[in-house]
């Protein structure tokens, strides 16, 4: 059972604002002090490359940067050859877009949605554009839900890629993904996940989810920001092109040939993430202090607590009064969501407006933009009593005019 007043003590943002009323964590999570130790341990103490030194400090940081690597495959139950370290998860949904643009023709079909992050689709679309190939968009239900059934309606012997979100960073919702891949494996279509919503509220299983590729950020998950990870199937992992090319991925250089290190390696061109992978690793081992079971719960019971207090509120459309993760979706009537975020920041009540890097979304509601709440450990009843009363003052600021 989580304690707030002792999580808060792990987050230092809290010694600086203690009045702050964070429902942001879907766009970044605050960050952890272990983290930031790990961090800073390695730029006060190391500071140096990894794998390319002979010597002691550089011995130490790949020792470090390594054990982060087997420390997230360990985490979603990968191989550590499976585990490249990325810039963050559009950097690892882009790698994989690229690397594709080789094996699709003209009428074949990449299978995605409109509840999609603009990282998860438009590296995509241009592919499609590139190649000839077409996207095609699962029929979502009334709710706004990916459904097994909707999938198999699109899903054909022209289906090639799977590209999807495994949590929604607007509505929250989790996509059924394990029956949906294995239908698409049925047909040999690779399926590509956007873990970026779900890593940091759910406990991943590779082996069990049986994707080809999932992406995810540290900056979500109490880690650092610059970091991310693609997992891919090793064997796809080494049969397809890197994304960049330079030190340290390549084999054998001749005047005129190149070959290219096994994965992860081969992806990870130039001094990598040092600093955030040790970051992301400390930020795993932070998660599981507490446990995917406690997060849950807590976060569970502040999401359904917020929505009912601001169903009671008149004046208010809620789009996903049903979503899976802790985030709440929705619109003051009549006022601009970003007028209400800039109020409700006079509160220190932190929240999202806009279309959240996910603009198919705001089309599906028929809506410009909306507000978005969302949910992490270091939230409490008190957030959400703050938060009603700010909604409701900025509400009855707006009607006078
Ligand atoms: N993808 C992040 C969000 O949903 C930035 O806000």
């Amino acid at each position: 059972m989580i304690d707030v007043h002792k999580i808060r003590l792990d987050f230092p943002i809290y010694e600086t604002h203690p009045n702050l009323v964070f429902f942001d964590s879907a766009a970044s999570s605050l960050k952890v002090k272990h983290v930031i130790d790990k961090v800073d341990y390695y730029y006060q103490k190391l500071g140096v490359n990894v794998h390319r030194g002979a010597y002691d400090l550089a011995y130490e940081a790949t020792t470090l940067y390594e054990n982060a690597r087997q420390n997230v495959a360990r985490f979603i139950h990968a191989n550590e050859e499976e585990i490249v370290f990325t810039r963050g998860t559009t950097s690892a949904l882009n790698t994989i877009a690229s690397a594709y643009i080789k094996q699709l023709k003209p009428g074949d079909e990449i299978i995605t949605s409109e509840l999609e992050h603009h990282s998860s689709i438009i590296p995509w679309m241009i592919v499609a554009k590139k190649t000839g190939a077409k996207l095609v968009y699962i029929p979502l239900t009334k709710e706004g839900r990916i459904t097994v059934e909707g999938f198999r309606k699109v899903l054909s012997d022209r289906t090639k890629i799977v590209a999807i979100t495994h949590v929604s960073n607007v509505m929250g919702y989790l996509t059924p993904i394990e029956e949906i891949t294995k239908f698409a494996h049925e047909k040999n279509a690779i399926v590509i996940l956007d873990a970026a919503q779900s890593a940091p509220h759910i406990k991943l299983d590779v082996r069990t989810l049986d994707v080809d590729f999932l992406a995810f950020s540290g900056h979500k998950m109490f880690g650092p920001s610059g970091v991310g990870v693609l997992y891919g199937k090793e064997k796809l992992l080494n049969q397809i092109e890197p994304f960049e090319y330079g030190g340290e991925m390549v084999d054998q250089v001749s005047k005129d040939f190149v070959s290219f290190k096994d994965a992860p390696l081969r992806f990870e061109a130039g001094t990598p993430v040092i600093s955030g992978a040790i970051g992301l690793s400390a930020a795993i081992d932070y998660i599981e202090s507490i446990g995917f079971e406690d997060i849950h719960q807590h976060t569970h019971e502040i999401h359904q607590y917020l929505l009912k207090e601001l169903e009671e509120v008149e004046g208010i459309t809620i789009y996903n009064k049903t979503a899976d993760n802790p985030v709440i979706a929705f619109n003051i009537d009549d006022v601009h969501p970003h007028d209400i975020a800039t109020m409700l920041d006079g509160s220190k009540v932190s929240v999202r407006a806009g279309h959240h890097c996910a603009q198919l979304v705001s089309q599906f509601l028929g809506v410009q933009s909306t507000l978005r709440a969302s949910i992490h450990i270091y939230n409490s009843k008190e957030d959400c009593d703050i938060f009603i009363q700010s909604v409701i003052e900025a509400r009855d600021f707006f009607r006078q005019f």
